[in-house]
């Protein structure tokens, strides 16, 4: 007969925290979030540590090149989804790698020829008013000249005159170099008096613009995640098929950290992964596994290499899993015993692997659920497909706006090796859902809301560090009534829409 666990599959709506004595030092200015990544040893420090315990989930609908760079800025770190072609991918990490804080790839650029009326439309479209005029209209043809909403006043020029006729000529313009720094670039559009430097190579090729507005932009951020050059960390996904040349394309590309994207990690296939990488790299590429739901499969993915551990079977909030194969685990009970796991994994090793909640965060607080549980950082897919930076479309829905949000095991995704591992050669049955998430914004200040948030929860728990809270927490299960309790009720809500997402 098969093996019947104790305990019920539980999540994270079915507990709360307990306050602990809150000092006078637990302030949210003193609360510290970064976490480990990867794996170190006792009394050793992580290689890679993350300043916020977010990671962006390996999705199309989540994590590309832009929204990584959102994260990384804002001191998480992202996935980029390998349900793409690998050079496609690397390309991503690449442009992650190679983002310079402040230095923007121009998004509005007119030929010579090109004009007024072409030029009306484009502001229109893009809402940015400095536009280069490029040999081939492209943001990195030859530079010709620059023309912004001061140059122009559209009612008093006719719509046919070209940009040749009232753009400021390159060889007036101040520009910069390439291996210029942003201080460097901020001295020279001080210096010249100008609200914005094109950057051109040796060839008078634009490369980016600086403008005055984005050195102050870059001083907010000082979480930004980077590598010892100073370069935004980017993480990547593979898979446990084409892994033998998607691995060497994305360590070329400069990603810092890989990850196995599987609905399900405990598997020879998984392994044989994590152990070719060993073989070939050591210790010198970061690789995660997953995803797994157990301490034996924590275990098994912990022996064979990997450097830190995903944990989620079906919590996703697109996925069918669950409903699909039967196969999964409530999240709150997968992490929990993962983390005794792992615990008792350092212990005999002397390695602490950190554990990444993959799945189901739906309020703010689940975030520090899943801290108080014993994972390191969650990974969060609907939360960051509701961004401005996620690469869904943003739609209008009734009165309120909407992003797309579909799985990487939906059809519309056809990411078939995740869904691939039992070797079967087609893609019979849907794991994910495609749907509408709201539209949260910037993610820099979704995100912000959300941190104020998870530190001042730290607070009530008497918790400066993640480390802390893992130890000190007190969770206590909740019942239905006790839930109802916990919201406004018994009383009239003025708004009519009651809004479901805190
Ligand atoms: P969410 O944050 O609740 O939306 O969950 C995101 C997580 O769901 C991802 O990080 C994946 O682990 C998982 N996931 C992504 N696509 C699918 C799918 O199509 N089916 C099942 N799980 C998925």
């Amino acid at each position: 007969m098969a093996y019947i666990f104790d305990d019920t599959s539980r999540t994270f709506g079915e507990f709360q925290l307990l306050p602990n004595l809150t000092g006078k030092r637990h302030i949210p200015e003193n609360v510290n979030l970064a976490a480990p990544l990867v794996k170190f040893r006792e009394g050793e420090e992580p290689a890679v540590q993350i300043n916020l315990p977010v990671a962006a989930s390996a999705m199309q609908a989540v994590s590309d090149d832009r929204l990584a760079t959102a994260l990384a800025r804002a001191g998480g770190i992202a996935f980029i989804y390998c349900s793409q072609a690998i050079e496609a991918q690397a390309e991503m990490v690449r442009k992650v790698k190679n983002y310079k804080s402040g230095f923007v790839v121009s998004d509005s650029n007119l030929k010579i020829d090109s004009t007024v009326r072409d030029m009306i439309a484009l502001v229109r479209r893009t809402g940015h008013s400095t536009i280069p005029i490029t040999s081939d209209g492209s943001p990195n043809g030859r530079l010709l000249g620059i023309v912004t909403d001061r140059d122009c006043r559209p009612d008093k020029v006719s719509p046919e005159t070209p940009m040749a006729e009232i753009m400021t000529p390159a060889p007036i313009l101040a520009t910069g170099h390439p291996r210029m720094d942003l201080s460097a670039a901020n001295d020279a559009i001080w210096k010249n008096k100008v609200n914005c430097l094109p950057i051109v190579d040796e060839d008078f090729r634009l490369v980016s613009l600086v403008f005055r507005k984005d050195y102050d932009d870059h001083k907010r951020n000082p979480n930004e995640l980077v590598d010892a050059q100073k370069r935004l960390r980017a993480g990547a996904a593979i898979n446990t098929h084409d892994y033998k040349d998607r691995v060497p394309a994305l360590i070329e590309a400069g990603a810092d950290v890989l990850c196995v994207d599987s609905s399900d990690g405990y598997s020879e296939w998984q392994r044989e992964t994590l152990q070719w990488i060993r073989e070939k790299y050591g210790d010198s590429v970061n690789i995660g596994g997953g995803n797994v739901v157990d301490a034996q499969a924590f275990r098994y993915l912990a022996d064979s290499g990997a450097d830190f551990v995903k944990v989620g079977v079906g919590p996703g909030s697109i996925c069918i899993t669950r409903e699909q194969k039967g196969i999964g685990r409530g999240q709150a009970s997968a992490v929990i015993e993962c983390a005794l796991e792992r615990d008792k994994y350092f212990a005999d090793a002397g390695v602490y692997v950190p554990l990444c909640s993959d799945g189901g965060i739906v309020y703010d607080y689940n975030i520090v659920l899943a801290l108080a549980m014993g994972a390191d950082f969650v990974m969060m897919g609907r939360y960051f497909a509701r961004c401005d930076e996620a690469p869904g479309k943003k739609i209008r829905m009734g009165t309120t706006m909407v992003k797309e949000y579909w799985g990487e095991g939906s059809s519309r995704a056809r990411n078939w090796q995740r869904y691939h591992e039992a070797g079967e050669d087609h893609f019979s049955f849907e794991e994910g859902v495609e749907s509408y998430v709201p539209y949260a914004g910037k993610l820099e200040d979704a995100l912000a809301i959300t941190v104020s948030k998870v530190k001042a929860t730290m607070c009530s728990c008497g918790a400066l560090t993640i480390r802390e809270l893992q130890k000190t927490a007190r969770l206590v299960r909740v019942s239905g009534l006790s839930i109802r309790e916990g919201g406004a009720h018994d009383v009239i809500p003025r708004d009519e829409e009651y809004p479901t997402y805190k």
